[in-house]
């Protein structure tokens, strides 16, 4: 059945190819981004059942004009809560200012945004919510603003799924690794080199790699509150011994 999805950090890297992936199965998707020509560009280059929206996740009104649009396309049936940024420090360095900032984008945003969507999703009695969270949730050095947000979106994702199971609405988290994207390419040349050796696949992973995790969830009906980790086995924890036979 085609669906309503509507896709927060529509423009980014994986955002882009997680509309991308939802427009071939055939969803109309309301790509959703900051900034205007980003959107336009993205809906353009992927072409048809994509609609471009202006959003920032980090605005109340902002976040009501989205869902009203969506509203017009049939209600938002799949809300892909993808839109985040990764500006941290080490804690003597972090500005409250910064941490507020991270939580109100990649944490607070995607609630409020639920909780718009999630009013049509019970009337329809049928909906799903994939909330892009990381695996830096589990613990990642420097980045505690972004873990914390990321890992508060996690403990939501399981209490949502609880909650909203009974309406017919599944809540499930997407913790990607690292992936190749332009969060990505901004960090110090070391940090991407031993990232990447990190993780026992071998390769960094792609934007389609985490699309591709999106979309099973965004379709798996009986799976909730769950958090699909999709990392290359770099979550896995053991030492990575390649070479070693
Ligand atoms: N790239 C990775 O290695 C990686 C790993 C784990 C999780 N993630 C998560 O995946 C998601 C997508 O990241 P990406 O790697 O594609 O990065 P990206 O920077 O390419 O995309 C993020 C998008 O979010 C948008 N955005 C930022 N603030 C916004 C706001 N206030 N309102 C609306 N949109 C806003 C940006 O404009 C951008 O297009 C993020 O939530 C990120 O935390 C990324």
């Amino acid at each position: 059945m085609s669906r309503t999805a509507l896709v927060t950090g529509g423009a980014g890297g994986i955002g882009r190819a997680v509309c991308a992936r939802l427009a071939a199965e055939g969803d109309t998707v309301l790509l959703a981004d900051l900034d205007p020509g980003a959107v336009a560009d993205a809906a353009s280059a992927i072409g048809a059942g994509v609609v471009p929206w202006a959003l920032d996740v980090a605005d109340a009104g902002s976040r009501r004009a989205a869902v009203a649009r969506a509203g017009e396309l049939g209600g938002v049936d799949l809300l892909v809560n993808c839109a985040g940024v990764l500006r941290d420090a080490r804690i003597r360095t972090l500005e409250p200012s910064t941490f507020r900032r991270l939580i109100e984008i990649n944490l607070v945003g995607p609630l409020a945004l639920t909780r718009l969507a999630a009013g049509g999703m019970a009337e329809r009695g049928r909906g799903a919510v994939v909330n892009v969270a990381s695996r830096a949730w589990l613990g990642t050095f420097g980045s505690t603003a972004y873990s914390t947000a990321k890992g508060g979106l996690i403990g939501a994702t399981r209490s949502l799924a609880l909650e909203l199971g009974p309406r017919g609405i599944t809540v499930n988290a997407v913790a990607p690794g690292f992936v190749e994207t332009p969060m990505t390419d901004g960090l110090p040349a070391e940090i991407r080199r031993r990232s990447i050796a990190a993780i026992p696949v071998g390769r960094a992973g792609t934007p389609e790699d985490a699309a591709a995790a999106v979309a099973y969830l965004a379709g798996a009906g009986y799976v909730t509150g769950q958090v699909l980790v999709a990392c290359g086995g770099r979550s896995i924890g053991a030492p990575y011994a390649a070479g070693r036979s």
